[in-house]
């Protein structure tokens, strides 16, 4: 097979994967945890450096930017049709969807904060800032993820 035809063969294949919604709703899940992973990936960095576990304080800036967008565009991780399959998601995400959004506020609000205290580099703001921030993943993990055994 030539390049160009392989190219055409995978975007078909992709295409037809797009109109099944199982495949989709699976897609949409797996993106979502990655999503969540990176949220996860930045906060375990920002924890380091505030924790003093590397010299890389320089950088507590670039992890909060990254925060704030993921929170940013949290609110689009999870369409309809998203709540069934391997997910940690609860039904009360579309069921609730007022108290959700405002779980997803709270994030983006905490994360923009917490973009605004690492500008600074004042320790005395970033802390508590941290800490709010802390807790709005655990309020959104309370109410809308299943709990692990
Ligand atoms: C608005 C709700 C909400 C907020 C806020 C939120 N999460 Fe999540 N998180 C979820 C849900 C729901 C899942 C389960 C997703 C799934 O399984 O489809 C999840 C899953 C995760 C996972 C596991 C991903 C995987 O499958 O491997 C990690 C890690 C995570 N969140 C970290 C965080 C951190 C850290 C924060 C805060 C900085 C945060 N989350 C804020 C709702 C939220």
């Amino acid at each position: 097979m030539t390049f160009e035809k392989s190219i055409l063969a995978a975007i078909v294949a992709v295409s037809a994967m797009a109109f099944t919604a199982p495949a989709l709703a699976d897609g949409e899940i797996k993106y979502r945890q990655a999503v969540m992973k990176s949220i996860g990936g930045h906060m375990g960095a920002i924890s380091g450096i505030i924790k003093k576990g590397t010299a890389n304080r320089a950088n507590l800036v670039t992890h909060a930017q990254g925060m704030a967008d993921l929170a940013g565009i949290a609110a689009t991780v999870f369409p309809e049709g998203s709540d069934f399959g391997e997910t940690e998601a609860l039904p009360a995400i579309w069921e609730k969807p007022e108290d959700f959004k405002k779980a997803v506020k709270m994030f983006e609000d905490a994360a923009s904060a917490f973009n605004m205290a690492a500008k600074s580099d004042d320790m005395a703001q970033i802390g508590p800032a941290f800490g709010n921030l802390a807790k709005t993943c655990k309020n959104c993990h309370e109410n809308f993820r299943e709990k692990k055994q």
